[in-house]
């Protein structure tokens, strides 16, 4: 289940910042990159075409949450794209996350966000009126987005044994926030290296800035790929 590459989040704001950054890659080295709202709604859907058309691997991060029929024609869009790895919101429904699943097809591996990290357990009890802790709320959704039939989630690479002791060793779980040692965390509030990640059983892990923002992106990628296969 376990992915060799990590998934370089490509936060950029337009089609041109994105060719130039991948342009500094050698042809063969194939990624798995990220695409999130600001490029996909910047770009529109040909920066997915466009990046298949090198061989990179996509995960398309829409979290999608709507209607099921509604999500579900949109996923078959998505598919149609040629995506590797799509997302929707737990918090939609099994009903919608299964309605996911069905335009998305059986090919590309769809996974659901449970709770965004940036919502407190303050928040989650005052706003969404869910009165349990954070973490079981987490693991609820985590439990009902296995029962619709999806791949796995989004967490905290924190959560993951807890995640995957509800759910199976082969529930998938990506994991943002991840920083090499000695690196800038920026905004990210609780961060963990590619080896912890490895070692705590992380299937994916998504790297931005530690890459695109670095003075040797290439470099950089080489060494955090290289430290999350160490492990191996
Ligand atoms: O630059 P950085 O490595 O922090 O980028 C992480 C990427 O993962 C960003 O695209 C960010 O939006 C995303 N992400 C995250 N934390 C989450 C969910 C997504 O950092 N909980």
């Amino acid at each position: 289940m376990r992915e060799s590459r990590p998934i370089v989040a490509l936060d950029f704001p337009s089609f041109e910042a994105v060719k130039e950054f991948l342009d500094r890659f050698p042809q063969e080295e194939k990624l798995y990159v990220k695409i999130g709202m600001e490029l996909y709604y910047g770009a529109g859907p040909e920066i997915v075409s466009y990046v298949k058309s090198l061989g990179h691997s996509v995960f398309l991060d829409l979290k999608l949450h709507d209607i099921p029929n509604t999500v579900k024609s949109a996923m078959a869009v998505l598919a149609k794209l040629g995506v590797d790895m799509t997302n929707v919101h737990a918090a939609g429904g099994v009903e919608m996350m299964k309605a996911a699943r069905e335009g998305l097809g059986k090919g590309p591996k769809l996974i659901a966000v449970t709770q965004l990290t940036s919502t407190s357990e303050e928040q989650m009890r005052d706003f969404q009126n869910i009165q349990t802790s954070l973490e079981e709320s987490v693991l609820h959704y985590a439990q009902k987005t296995q029962e619709a039939g999806l791949d796995g989630v989004v967490c905290s690479a924190h959560e993951v044994a807890k995640i995957k002791a509800v759910t199976s060793e082969d529930f998938i779980c990506l994991t943002p926030g991840i920083r090499p040692a000695g690196s800038s965390v920026g905004d990210q509030k609780r961060v963990m290296t590619p080896a912890d990640a490895y070692r705590i059983g992380s299937d994916y892990i998504v790297v931005g800035r530690p890459i695109t923002q670095a003075e040797e992106p290439v470099a950089a990628y080489q060494a955090i790929k290289a430290e999350w296969n160490a492990q191996a």
